[in-house]
């Protein structure tokens, strides 16, 4: 691909709004670190951003907006999160929360999972860029993953040089340090990631509210650590009991579908016909929800390489399968 880098002083952000629009992939700054953007409700999007990363499993991904009442028609305001929305937004900071039920956010951006990430930076070359698009931009740090955080548009250049259509150039990040994650979709808030905003800001901020930080166990909460959902093994699951490489279907049995082997039950859903790994990451969750949803006792799924995304969706399928705790 021919990666384009624009400076700020031409017309970047309407030309990277418009890559967005149409699908497309653009790394932009923030006040943490340079994010590798797509639309966040356009599955096909989601799954080139985890594909240009290489993302070994489908960590679930933040959304970026640009205002706090645009993220609140998102996700379900709390008590909680209001106030940390006032104190710290737009800023280096992230908000778990339960989607809306009209959420528009493609399920593969929160990795299938109810509740979805949201942040306003304050960076104002990225509030332009998300002014401009208009919705929710997905973005996780722009560098490949298990490397280091990019706070500069050559270290995106030389990380993923390849894999996005444009890489906008407002020079070095201010902090380099990602947003502190903060589930606050409950009564009282965690901390699941420490990051820009301090644990005593936080803690105080809620405290004036007369609410509560829960403590983390005292592990030290690292990042990724036992709160990050993608870790925990039957997370994933549906209410069906699911069965990977099926390649026959059985009675009672909703069959998602993936290259040569076609779908099968009520819906007749296939990942990728065509046997895409791309395509496929982008339709996992939405028919294993789908699957489970027409109350399917077995949900089978083809088998699927283990090569680019196939990782990622065998993993994920792994942990749907695994046996519940
Ligand atoms: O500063 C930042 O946060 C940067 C810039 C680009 O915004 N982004 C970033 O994204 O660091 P990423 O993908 O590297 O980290 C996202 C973190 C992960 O720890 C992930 O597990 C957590 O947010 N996360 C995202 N969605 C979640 C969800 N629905 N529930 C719990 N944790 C979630
Ligand atoms: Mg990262």
């Amino acid at each position: 691909m021919d990666t384009k880098i624009l400076k700020t002083n031409s017309d970047g952000y309407d030309t990277a709004s418009k890559i967005l629009q149409s699908g497309g992939l653009v790394a932009f700054p923030t006040e943490t670190v340079y994010g590798l953007g797509g639309d966040a409700c356009n599955a096909d999007a989601v799954a080139a951003i985890f594909a240009a990363k290489g993302r070994p499993a489908f960590n679930p991904l933040i959304s970026h907006v640009a205002t706090i009442d645009a993220a609140f028609d998102l996700g379900i305001e709390t008590a909680a999160a209001r106030a940390l929305a006032d104190a710290f937004w737009p800023g280096p900071m992230t908000l778990i929360l339960h989607r809306r039920p009209d959420c528009p956010i493609a399920r593969l951006t929160s990795a299938g999972l109810d509740r979805i990430a949201l942040r306003v930076p304050a960076h104002s070359g990225a509030c332009r860029l998300l002014q401009r698009f208009g919705g929710p931009v997905a973005a996780p740090s722009a560098n490949p993953s298990g490397r280091i955080s990019p706070s500069r548009a050559a270290h995106v250049m030389a990380g993923l040089g390849n894999a996005v259509d444009l890489v906008i150039d407002d020079g070095p990040c201010s902090s380099g340090v990602e947003s502190t994650v903060i589930d606050a979709s409950g009564s009282a808030a965690t901390i699941l990631r420490p990051g820009g905003v301090t644990s005593t800001g936080i803690a105080a901020c809620l405290a004036a509210a007369g609410l509560q930080l829960a403590r983390t166990d005292d592990s030290g909460s690292a990042p990724h650590t036992p709160l990050s959902p993608g870790q925990l093994a039957s997370h994933y699951a549906p209410a069906a009991r699911l069965v990977m490489n099926v390649t026959k279907p059985v009675k009672g049995m909703e069959l998602i579908g993936f290259g040569p082997i076609g779908g099968d039950g009520q819906l007749d859903l296939t990942l990728s016909a065509a046997g895409d790994d791309v395509e496929a990451a982008a339709n996992l969750f939405d028919m294993l929800h789908a699957a489970d949803a027409v109350g399917a006792d077995i949900i089978g799924v083809a088998p699927v390489p283990d090569t680019g995304l196939g990782e990622a969706i065998n993993d994920r399928l792994r942990r749907a399968a695994a046996p519940r705790a």
